[in-house]
């Protein structure tokens, strides 16, 4: 009797540790009493200042220390922002730092709810003319196993670049911008984003209709952003380069307001190298170049970087590769003095064909200087789907090229290179990582030359951005009714065929 009763209790009490186990190993993220959703993000000046956000589940005192080589030096930085503000039914805080010493790498403490610690670490930029940074984009994911598919691209980005400054999130962070998905996406990316500076760039997935949920969600220099609805504009400087983040979710992608700040902050700055961060792609052959806003912005946009001596656009949204030859009005230019686009590839998994009915009349291919769709197919123009242009050459299908871009980017002096790659997808049994080299060019120019033309406040007030609207939507009007929609019609008999033979829109 006394061994059957020491028998049933061993068995509940191993079924006891075996539950417990399991929910600990099962429990969602966010019920563990460890800060979530941590970033820490430029905000004003790269080599003094960060901002920092994390969310816990209650309103209970929450802390962030930060130490240079070990030693505590919280108290000698100035700490400024809000701690605990709800949102969502979770609390937000949201702290910028500045005081911060150039050229130091600093590591913080940040203490959640239970008191569980989660650390990370940063490194301040040391104000010489060299910065390297790290391009992803659409990881767009709904499921925890998604989101760590997007993961495995930006850590093998920053394997393969482990002194990155920062990261350039190219906006799409989540695919319905919801409770759930951010919470995977912590659970995904917080131990990435946490060994990095992060500069996040608004989708139009990442809340768009669900007003401050970006702003919410990171900590930045909103001071001159147009408006914080649904992301924000901001621009900061870093090596000898100067980095301006455009909100494509603005009213008709970019207003005539957020237009205005672009042409005055880039010409308020004499660094050598002029670089735009968007969302949205002016140039693209994805499913979403069909539309007025793409338009839009290759008839306004590129003029603003054109006329301001802009080297370099990337952007995202449209879920394939692409690159630009040096393009000045909408022309390839040979004399060094164009712009070249970049549209990133998806970190993701959700990719794109080419729409090739759009050939022609939203994009012609002597344009192109690069182009990989990241998944099977042909089309009808002989284009494969995974295809790299160089000089007019063409390859053809690659496995290797199926899975998620992740963008390389190095300046040094008067050298800017671009290396893209693919990360191919993980089939079962498969366990090593294939990395191929989808795309790499290189931008040179003599240095020092630049010079500041604009030094007035870049600021737009609610009403100066209230009464930009009108002229915006007159604008947008004249070019969708007299440029996009004659053209959409040229297209429009290839489309439908498209439509009704592949059931590709
Ligand atoms: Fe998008």
């Amino acid at each position: 009797m006394k061994k059957t009763v020491q028998r049933w209790l061993a068995i509940l009490l191993a079924a006891a540790l075996l539950c417990g186990g399991m929910m600990t190993a099962n429990a969602a993220y966010v019920d563990d009493s460890a800060a979530f959703r941590i970033s820490c993000t430029v905000n004003g000046d790269t080599a003094s200042a960060r901002g920092f956000c994390w969310y816990t589940k209650t309103d209970v005192p929450t802390a962030i220390r930060i130490f240079d080589a070990g030693t505590d030096v919280t108290d000698t930085l100035t700490l400024d922002g809000v701690t605990a503000k709800p949102w969502n039914g979770y609390y937000m805080h949201r702290l910028t730092v500045n005081g911060l010493a150039a050229g130091t790498a600093y590591t913080y403490e940040i203490t959640g709810d239970g008191g569980k610690t989660v650390t990370g670490s940063f490194r301040t930029d040391d104000g010489d003319d060299k910065v390297s940074f790290i391009g992803i984009a659409d990881v767009q994911a709904s499921s925890l196993e998604n989101f760590q598919k997007g993961v495995r691209t930006a850590e093998a980005a920053l394997a393969m670049n482990p002194e990155a400054d920062f990261v350039a999130n190219l906006g799409d962070f989540t695919n319905d911008s919801t409770n759930e998905e951010w919470d995977y996406y912590a659970e995904a990316f917080d131990g990435f984003d946490s060994g990095i500076t992060l500069a996040p760039i608004s989708g139009n997935h990442d809340g768009l209709g669900v007003w401050h949920w970006f702003e919410n969600m990171f900590c930045l220099d909103t001071s001159e952003s147009v408006q914080n609805l649904n992301g924000v504009n901001y621009s900061y400087d870093y090596g000898n380069a100067h980095f301006a983040v455009l909100n494509t979710n603005d009213a008709l992608s970019v207003s005539l307001s957020q237009l205005r700040w672009l042409y005055n902050d880039m010409r308020s700055t004499d660094k050598d190298w002029k670089i735009v961060f968007m969302h949205k792609s002016p140039y693209t052959l994805g499913k979403d170049g069909k539309w007025p806003d793409a338009l839009y912005l290759k008839e306004t946009l590129t003029r603003v970087c054109e006329l301001t001596g802009v080297d370099l656009v990337m952007s995202g949204h449209d879920h394939q590769y692409l690159r630009t030859k040096s393009l000045r009005n909408n022309r390839v230019v040979e004399d060094g003095k164009g712009v070249t686009y970049v549209l990133s590839g998806t970190a993701g998994s959700k990719r794109y064909e080419v729409r090739d009915f759009m050939l022609g009349h939203f994009l012609t291919l002597d344009k192109l200087a690069a182009l990989t769709v990241q998944k099977g197919g042909e089309n009808d123009l002989g284009i494969p789907h995974q295809c790299y242009l160089e000089d007019g050459t063409l390859d053809h299908y690659d496995p290797n090229r199926i899975g998620g871009v992740f963008n390389n980017i190095t300046i040094d002096g008067g050298t800017l290179t671009l290396k893209s790659y693919v990360i191919k997808d993980l089939e079962e049994g498969e366990t090593e990582d294939v990395i191929t080299e989808i795309d790499s060019f290189t931008l040179t120019k003599e240095t020092g030359k630049n010079t500041v033309s604009y030094t007035g406040k870049n600021k737009t007030s609610g009403v100066q951005y209230a009464l930009g609207l009108v002229p915006s939507v007159m604008v947008l009007a004249v070019y969708t009714l007299g440029n996009w929609f004659p053209r959409f019609l040229c297209m429009l008999p290839k489309l439908l065929v498209t439509v009704v033979t592949k059931d590709v829109f």
